[in-house]
């Protein structure tokens, strides 16, 4: 099959886990895969179905502005959107980080994915590092620590990695739609 220009994959990935299910998604459409970094709104014109992909930084979409903020020139294409995080997949959760991240009047046009992918400390910038562990601190105070939070801990020392080619399936089935 010849490459296919009609769809982008656009990404941004501060640890890998997002650039993974970038590079799925182009591998299943063989289409264009761009870094979210280096893309101007003007390099998305020739495409007509663009899929936006970020981690999550405190309940924001790394990079989403390229879309949010550039909606009134990309508003008659496809556009889907999907977020990385550690997270585990709850459609409560899937639904916060939806209405957080894209404003109302964009609820309708724009498909939105929450994908888990996970966490490695090691790999993250040293920033980000000081903010986790204030993070971790907090963690350790907590007298009951549920699930969610026990995992987080566990995971400072052991990188956590959810990411899986299937959980892209959704994604997939609404391009083609
Ligand atoms: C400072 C910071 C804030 C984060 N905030 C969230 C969050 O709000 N929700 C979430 O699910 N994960 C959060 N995470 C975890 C990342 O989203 C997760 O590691 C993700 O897989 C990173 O994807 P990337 O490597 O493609 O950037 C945070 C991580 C850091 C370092």
């Amino acid at each position: 099959m010849s490459q296919n220009h009609n769809i982008a994959v656009v990404y941004r990935s501060k640890t890998g886990f997002t650039k993974n299910y970038a590079n799925w998604l182009a591998e299943e459409f063989k289409c264009d895969l761009l870094e979210g970094e280096k893309v101007k709104a003007s390099d998305l014109a020739k495409y007509q179905t663009i899929i936006y992909g970020g981690g999550m930084y405190a309940i924001g979409i790394n990079g989403i502005k390229l879309i949010t903020k550039n909606y009134r020139i990309l508003k008659d294409k496809k556009l889907i959107v999907f977020s990385v995080g550690a997270t585990p997949v709850r459609n409560a959760t899937t639904e916060e980080i939806r209405k957080a991240n894209i404003p109302a009047v964009m609820l309708d046009k724009i498909h939105f994915f929450y994908l888990r992918g996970g966490f490695d400390y090691s790999r993250l910038s040293p920033f980000h590092k000081f903010l986790m562990t204030l993070m971790k601190i907090k963690l350790k105070r907590m007298k009951n620590p549920d699930a969610d939070a026990k995992g987080m801990l566990a995971s400072y020392t052991h990188p956590l990695d959810f990411t899986n080619k299937k959980y892209i399936a959704p994604i997939v089935k609404c391009v083609k739609e």
